[in-house]
Protein backbone atom coordinates (compact mmCIF):
# COMPACT_ATOMS: atom_id res chain seq x y z
CA UNK A 1 0.00 0.00 0.00
CA UNK A 2 1.41 3.30 -1.08
CA UNK A 3 1.35 6.30 1.49
CA UNK A 4 0.74 9.36 -0.61
CA UNK A 5 1.34 12.75 0.99
CA UNK A 6 0.92 15.84 -0.90
CA UNK A 7 1.57 19.74 0.44
CA UNK A 8 1.36 22.24 -2.12
CA UNK A 9 1.91 25.61 -0.86
CA UNK A 10 0.48 28.41 -3.30
CA UNK A 11 1.88 31.68 -3.14
CA UNK A 12 -0.07 34.41 -5.20
CA UNK A 13 1.73 37.41 -6.43
CA UNK A 14 -1.03 39.50 -5.82
CA UNK A 15 -4.01 38.85 -3.37
CA UNK A 16 -6.29 40.85 -5.27
CA UNK A 17 -5.62 39.41 -8.85
CA UNK A 18 -5.15 35.73 -7.70
CA UNK A 19 -6.56 33.05 -10.27
CA UNK A 20 -6.01 35.13 -13.13
CA UNK A 21 -3.75 35.13 -16.14
CA UNK A 22 -3.96 36.03 -19.74
CA UNK A 23 -7.41 36.17 -19.26
CA UNK A 24 -8.09 32.89 -18.13
CA UNK A 25 -9.44 32.22 -14.60
CA UNK A 26 -7.06 29.55 -13.43
CA UNK A 27 -8.71 28.09 -9.68
CA UNK A 28 -8.65 24.48 -10.41
CA UNK A 29 -6.69 23.89 -6.76
CA UNK A 30 -8.73 26.90 -5.22
CA UNK A 31 -12.21 25.02 -5.76
CA UNK A 32 -10.46 21.18 -5.37
CA UNK A 33 -11.72 21.10 -2.04
CA UNK A 34 -15.74 22.00 -2.75
CA UNK A 35 -15.67 19.75 -5.86
CA UNK A 36 -12.79 17.15 -5.61
CA UNK A 37 -12.09 17.89 -8.71
CA UNK A 38 -9.11 19.24 -10.07
CA UNK A 39 -6.87 20.17 -13.44
CA UNK A 40 -3.44 18.25 -13.86
CA UNK A 41 -0.79 19.17 -16.65
CA UNK A 42 2.62 16.88 -17.46
CA UNK A 43 5.60 18.32 -15.78
CA UNK A 44 6.93 18.65 -19.43
CA UNK A 45 4.05 21.19 -20.00
CA UNK A 46 0.65 21.36 -21.50
CA UNK A 47 -0.85 18.79 -23.43
CA UNK A 48 1.08 16.38 -22.92
CA UNK A 49 -0.48 13.16 -21.59
CA UNK A 50 -1.80 10.11 -23.22
CA UNK A 51 -5.22 8.43 -22.15
CA UNK A 52 -3.11 5.97 -20.08
CA UNK A 53 -0.94 8.65 -18.71
CA UNK A 54 -3.94 10.76 -17.70
CA UNK A 55 -5.07 7.56 -15.96
CA UNK A 56 -1.84 7.17 -14.22
CA UNK A 57 -1.21 11.13 -13.13
CA UNK A 58 -4.76 10.55 -11.08
CA UNK A 59 -4.52 7.32 -9.42
CA UNK A 60 -1.00 8.02 -8.61
CA UNK A 61 -2.40 11.01 -6.17
CA UNK A 62 -5.10 8.41 -5.07
CA UNK A 63 -8.09 9.55 -7.01
CA UNK A 64 -9.15 8.60 -10.51
CA UNK A 65 -9.95 10.74 -13.71
CA UNK A 66 -13.04 12.74 -13.28
CA UNK A 67 -16.60 11.37 -14.64
CA UNK A 68 -17.93 14.45 -16.86
CA UNK A 69 -21.08 14.50 -14.44
CA UNK A 70 -18.16 15.10 -11.56
CA UNK A 71 -16.70 17.43 -13.65
CA UNK A 72 -20.25 18.91 -14.46
CA UNK A 73 -20.80 19.22 -10.92
CA UNK A 74 -17.70 21.24 -10.19
CA UNK A 75 -18.35 23.39 -13.36
CA UNK A 76 -21.58 24.18 -11.43
CA UNK A 77 -19.77 25.47 -8.23
CA UNK A 78 -17.69 27.52 -10.48
CA UNK A 79 -14.59 25.54 -11.68
CA UNK A 80 -13.14 27.04 -14.81
CA UNK A 81 -10.21 25.63 -16.40
CA UNK A 82 -9.28 27.04 -20.20
CA UNK A 83 -7.55 24.00 -21.43
CA UNK A 84 -8.88 20.18 -22.39
CA UNK A 85 -8.03 17.38 -20.23
CA UNK A 86 -8.81 13.31 -20.24
CA UNK A 87 -11.92 12.33 -18.14
CA UNK A 88 -13.00 8.45 -17.32
CA UNK A 89 -14.02 6.32 -20.30
CA UNK A 90 -11.26 8.25 -22.36
CA UNK A 91 -14.19 11.75 -23.04
CA UNK A 92 -12.37 15.32 -23.81
CA UNK A 93 -13.44 18.03 -22.92
CA UNK A 94 -13.14 21.23 -19.81
CA UNK A 95 -15.39 23.17 -17.64
CA UNK A 96 -16.20 26.57 -18.97
CA UNK A 97 -17.95 29.22 -15.99
CA UNK A 98 -17.08 32.54 -17.88
CA UNK A 99 -17.96 32.60 -21.14
CA UNK A 100 -14.98 34.58 -23.53
CA UNK A 101 -13.78 35.03 -26.77
CA UNK A 102 -10.91 33.09 -25.79
CA UNK A 103 -11.64 29.92 -24.72
CA UNK A 104 -14.84 27.68 -25.05
CA UNK A 105 -16.31 29.17 -27.96
CA UNK A 106 -18.38 31.85 -26.13
CA UNK A 107 -20.90 29.55 -24.36
CA UNK A 108 -20.46 28.11 -20.81
CA UNK A 109 -20.89 24.56 -19.78
CA UNK A 110 -18.26 21.21 -20.49
CA UNK A 111 -16.81 21.69 -23.75
CA UNK A 112 -17.03 18.52 -24.77
CA UNK A 113 -14.69 16.43 -27.33
CA UNK A 114 -16.60 13.12 -27.03
CA UNK A 115 -15.02 9.86 -26.10
CA UNK A 116 -11.75 9.56 -28.02
CA UNK A 117 -11.13 7.00 -30.28
CA UNK A 118 -7.16 7.45 -30.52
CA UNK A 119 -6.02 7.09 -26.62
CA UNK A 120 -2.75 8.31 -28.12
CA UNK A 121 -3.62 11.94 -28.51
CA UNK A 122 -2.22 13.92 -26.03
CA UNK A 123 -4.26 16.34 -23.65
CA UNK A 124 -4.27 17.66 -19.68
CA UNK A 125 -6.14 15.52 -16.81
CA UNK A 126 -9.14 16.34 -14.85
CA UNK A 127 -8.56 14.02 -11.54
CA UNK A 128 -10.86 13.25 -9.26
CA UNK A 129 -10.13 12.81 -5.76
CA UNK A 130 -12.74 12.52 -2.61
CA UNK A 131 -9.79 12.08 -0.20
CA UNK A 132 -8.36 15.45 -1.41
CA UNK A 133 -11.26 17.29 0.50
CA UNK A 134 -10.20 16.28 3.85
CA UNK A 135 -7.31 18.52 4.08
CA UNK A 136 -6.10 21.97 3.25
CA UNK A 137 -7.63 25.27 2.95
CA UNK A 138 -6.48 29.11 2.12
CA UNK A 139 -4.60 31.26 4.84
CA UNK A 140 -3.81 34.71 4.65
CA UNK A 141 -2.95 34.86 8.32
CA UNK A 142 0.61 36.21 9.16
CA UNK A 143 1.05 33.55 10.77
CA UNK A 144 0.28 29.95 10.74
CA UNK A 145 0.49 26.14 12.16
CA UNK A 146 -0.28 23.73 9.40
CA UNK A 147 -1.12 20.17 10.36
CA UNK A 148 -1.50 16.86 8.81
CA UNK A 149 -4.89 15.65 9.76
CA UNK A 150 -4.88 13.77 12.73
CA UNK A 151 -1.98 14.92 13.94
CA UNK A 152 -0.20 13.69 16.10
CA UNK A 153 -0.92 10.64 14.87
CA UNK A 154 -0.29 9.20 11.81
CA UNK A 155 -1.64 10.59 8.48
CA UNK A 156 -3.97 8.51 6.38
CA UNK A 157 -2.85 6.38 3.06
CA UNK A 158 -3.69 8.22 -0.32
CA UNK A 159 -4.13 11.94 1.38
CA UNK A 160 -3.42 14.85 -0.56
CA UNK A 161 -3.56 18.03 0.98
CA UNK A 162 -3.56 21.79 -0.75
CA UNK A 163 -2.61 24.48 1.46
CA UNK A 164 -2.77 27.81 -0.14
CA UNK A 165 -0.64 30.52 1.40
CA UNK A 166 -1.41 33.88 0.35
CA UNK A 167 0.28 36.96 1.11
CA UNK A 168 0.79 40.67 -0.90
CA UNK A 169 2.57 41.34 -3.69
CA UNK A 170 6.39 41.51 -2.22
CA UNK A 171 5.75 39.94 0.82
CA UNK A 172 7.80 37.21 1.50
CA UNK A 173 7.03 33.52 2.76
CA UNK A 174 8.89 32.13 5.47
CA UNK A 175 8.42 28.30 6.15
CA UNK A 176 9.52 26.69 9.12
CA UNK A 177 9.61 23.00 9.84
CA UNK A 178 8.76 22.12 13.95
CA UNK A 179 8.13 18.58 12.75
CA UNK A 180 8.24 16.24 9.67
CA UNK A 181 8.00 12.38 9.52
CA UNK A 182 7.11 11.00 5.98
CA UNK A 183 7.33 7.58 4.59
CA UNK A 184 10.86 6.69 4.77
CA UNK A 185 11.65 6.48 0.70
CA UNK A 186 15.12 8.53 -0.40
CA UNK A 187 13.20 9.86 -3.91
CA UNK A 188 10.46 11.39 -2.05
CA UNK A 189 8.20 9.28 -4.41
CA UNK A 190 5.81 7.82 -1.75
CA UNK A 191 5.64 10.57 0.77
CA UNK A 192 6.00 13.86 -0.18
CA UNK A 193 5.78 17.90 0.41
CA UNK A 194 6.06 19.97 -2.51
CA UNK A 195 6.37 23.49 -2.57
CA UNK A 196 4.94 25.84 -5.04
CA UNK A 197 5.56 29.86 -5.63
CA UNK A 198 2.43 30.09 -8.17
CA UNK A 199 -0.71 28.63 -8.92
CA UNK A 200 1.32 27.31 -12.06
CA UNK A 201 2.36 23.75 -11.31
CA UNK A 202 4.66 24.26 -14.00
CA UNK A 203 6.52 27.39 -13.97
CA UNK A 204 5.90 27.89 -9.90
CA UNK A 205 7.92 24.45 -8.86
CA UNK A 206 10.51 25.36 -5.58
CA UNK A 207 11.05 21.86 -4.53
CA UNK A 208 10.02 18.23 -3.34
C1 LIG B 1 -3.30 9.02 -32.69
O1 LIG B 1 -2.79 10.23 -32.13
C2 LIG B 1 -1.38 10.33 -32.16
C3 LIG B 1 -1.01 11.58 -31.38
O2 LIG B 1 -1.70 12.70 -31.85
C4 LIG B 1 -0.90 10.34 -33.60
O3 LIG B 1 0.50 10.42 -33.63
C5 LIG B 1 -1.37 9.08 -34.28
O4 LIG B 1 -1.03 9.13 -35.65
C6 LIG B 1 -2.88 8.91 -34.15
N1 LIG B 1 -3.27 7.61 -34.66
C7 LIG B 1 -4.26 7.48 -35.54
C8 LIG B 1 -4.57 6.09 -35.94
O5 LIG B 1 -4.89 8.43 -35.99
Amino acid sequence: MIALFFFSALLWDEAGAWGFRDGVLHNSIWLERAAGVYHREARSGKYRLTYAEAKAVCEYEGGHLATYQQLEAARKIGFHVCAAGWMAKGRVGYPIVKAGANCGFGKTGIVDYGIRLNRSERWDAYCYNPNGKECGGVFTDSKHIFKSPGYPNEYENKQICYWHIRVRYGQRIHLQFLEFDVEEDTSCLADYLEIYDSYDDINGFVGR
